[in-house]
């Protein structure tokens, strides 16, 4: 199973564009800093591949990964669809730079998939440029192509709406899911999960038997947004468990076999500067942060 990691952070993207906290002027000075909105490429049989999450970075995303690039004929390409881990404005706006595609099958949870129909009117606003096929994904393992190489199946971890859909939909953790993928020449699995609230005994279960763990490092520590001023909530009050603390995700990571990597960081976190100490701490959990455009070949 071939992955190519497409970004790796949150929502404004590093640098962002009204931001000049530390980080964000540090990717100013220190183009390498620069961090794009996280995503994944899939390699889904010999000639398709999907996209996990669509973000606003798309276009240059699947413009600098050679496998990804359109060919031979003028308007082929091997991208087949996009996988929805949830409904963020940050994992979806980048549905609309597909809009050149024949056709573009979008897998989704029930909620997502109404979100996004109901509250962003994707499907009115795309249909006149492209044919959406819509699958529904759910908790049952189901081959990403005919006779496809890579099972794809999702663990939910929460009922965190985008704020465009507050107060809609089913109060259910279906809402933000952990996609389990799973090469089914080799048995080798890989959990991405760029937004976790909540630790839950199935999602233990799901990281407990992957290979490579894809995990949601937006915060340092639970007060980093409120000391940052960029919110009056925690990290896990904005549906994101923090890498350290009490309810911190590092040290249940490290008790993992599998090879865990943090992404979709926000800009306030320390992670983003390659100097910083925190980079040490999380090495002596034999934890690391991927980095945009890394490929991971399990
Ligand atoms: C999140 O991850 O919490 C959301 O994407 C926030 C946002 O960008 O609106
Ligand atoms: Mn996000
Ligand atoms: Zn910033």
């Amino acid at each position: 199973m071939l992955l190519r990691v497409l970004g790796t952070a949150a929502g404004g993207g590093l640098p962002q564009w009204n931001c000049a906290c530390p980080g964000c002027a540090g990717a100013r000075a220190h183009p390498g800093r620069r961090r794009r909105h996280a995503s994944l490429a899939l390699r889904a049989d010999d000639r398709r591949w999907y996209l996990v999450n669509a973000t606003p970075d798309l276009g240059d995303q699947v413009e600098d990964s050679p496998e990804l690039r359109p060919g031979p004929g003028p308007r082929d390409t091997p991208l087949a669809g996009v996988v929805l881990t949830d409904a963020e404005l940050d994992h979806t706006l980048g549905l609309a730079r597909l809009r050149e595609a024949d056709a573009l099958e979008v897998l989704a949870t029930p909620p997502v998939r109404e979100a996004l129909l109901d509250r962003l009117r994707i499907g009115a606003v795309l249909t006149p440029y492209t044919r959406l096929v819509w699958r529904e994904l759910t908790g049952a393992a189901q081959p990403l192509t005919a006779g496809g190489g890579v099972e794809a199946d999702a663990v939910p971890v929460s009922a965190k709406r985008p704020r465009y859909a507050a107060g809609t939909g089913p109060d259910d953790a279906t809402w933000v899911v952990a996609l389990r993928l799973r090469c089914t020449a080799t048995g080798r699995t890989l959990v991405y999960a760029p937004a976790l609230g909540h630790w839950s005994e199935e999602f233990q279960h799901a990281v407990e038997g992957a290979d490579c763990v894809l995990l949601d490092g937006t915060f340092w520590d639970d007060d980093e947004p409120v000391r940052a001023g960029i919110s009056t909530r925690t990290a896990t009050g904005m549906g994101h468990l923090p890498i350290t603390g009490p309810h911190g995700t590092a040290r249940r990571l490290a008790a993992l076999p599998a090879r865990c990597l943090y992404t979709h960081l926000n800009n306030t976190n320390p992670l983003t500067d390659p100097g910083a100490p925190e980079h040490g701490l999380l090495a002596r959990w034999g934890l690391h942060v991927a980095d945009d455009r890394m490929v991971i070949d399990l």
